[in-house]
């Protein structure tokens, strides 16, 4: 099956012809939404988009650090309300402080405005930097997310995703479209529910947030791509492949 690769813009050619949802699971809903920091690092790979730019790997390089002061803290606008149940914390091994305390906020308006006080997820002092499945003592519902270190120093870590319920997640489906984006794992599917259930686990190195569905192989390319750049993705027209990608409802 000859696929030519083109770079042309996809919304021309996209054809939406399918949607499934899934109202049961809950998920990770900060991926590539827009993240900011208290202050930014010295080094421009620690930028506050690769708090949530699925990539967990404690590579140094793309991971978040900011200046080093009083709280410092990360934040992820949802651009929905969502009910936040819970964090998941990936540590940068690298980080100065191998202890931290901190203070999990989910506020409906943006933190900065004057309101009342933001209900609180949850908090801890001297946990491990290796904390990873932070549940919200209640679900809260919001927006933004903020994870604030309550002492001084850098707030360091390479992927904070943010569980939620309360709003549908399904995957938008493209007609003979392969997107070629970063793989985050291959396997065979006893079918596209199954392949599309896979790509919702949390996985190791990369998280995934799209897949190419092989029709008749099965196969099951679990993807990770930014939807504000699927412009400047790689793709084929193939026959036998339909390219998915989470949205919420
Ligand atoms: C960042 O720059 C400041 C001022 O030059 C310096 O004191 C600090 O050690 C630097 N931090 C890191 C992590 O390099
Ligand atoms: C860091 O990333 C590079 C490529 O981006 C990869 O080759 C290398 O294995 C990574 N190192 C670790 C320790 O993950
Ligand atoms: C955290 O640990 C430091 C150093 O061990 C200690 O001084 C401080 O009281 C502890 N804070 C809390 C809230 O337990
Ligand atoms: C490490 O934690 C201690 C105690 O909270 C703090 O005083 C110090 O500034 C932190 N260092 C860094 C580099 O974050
Ligand atoms: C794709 O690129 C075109 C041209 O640069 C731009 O107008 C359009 O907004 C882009 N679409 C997306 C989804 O980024």
């Amino acid at each position: 099956m000859a696929g030519v690769i083109r770079r042309i813009f996809l919304t021309a050619i996209f054809f939406h012809v399918k949607y499934f949802a899934d109202t049961a699971a809950q998920w990770n809903a900060a991926l590539f939404k827009p993240a900011s920091q208290s202050s930014p690092s010295n080094d421009s790979h620690l930028a506050a988009k690769f708090g949530n730019d699925g990539d967990k790997r404690d590579n140094s390089s793309r991971c978040v650090q900011t200046g080093f002061e009083e709280k410092p803290w990360w934040q992820v606008d949802l651009q929905k309300q969502f009910i936040v149940e819970s964090i998941i914390f990936t540590a940068s091994q690298t980080a100065f402080n191998k202890t931290i305390n901190y203070v999990i906020e989910v506020h409906e308006s943006p933190p900065n405005a004057a309101g009342p006080q933001a209900p609180i997820c949850n908090t801890e002092y001297n946990v491990s930097n290796d904390l990873n499945h932070i549940k919200c003592r209640d679900p809260k519902k919001g927006r933004f997310v903020r994870f604030i270190q309550l002492t001084q120093g850098y707030l360091q870590f390479c992927e904070l995703e943010v569980i939620v319920s309360g709003q549908t997640s399904y995957f938008k489906a493209t007609k003979s479209l392969q997107v070629k984006a970063i793989l985050a794992e291959v396997v065979l599917s006893r079918s596209l529910l199954h392949c599309a259930g896979q790509c919702k686990n949390h996985r190791a190195l990369w998280l995934c947030n799209a897949f190419n569905w092989f029709t008749k192989s099965r196969g099951c390319e679990m993807l990770l791509t930014d939807p504000n750049d699927l412009n400047k993705t790689s793709h084929l027209t193939t026959a036998d492949v339909n390219f998915y990608i989470e949205n919420f409802g």
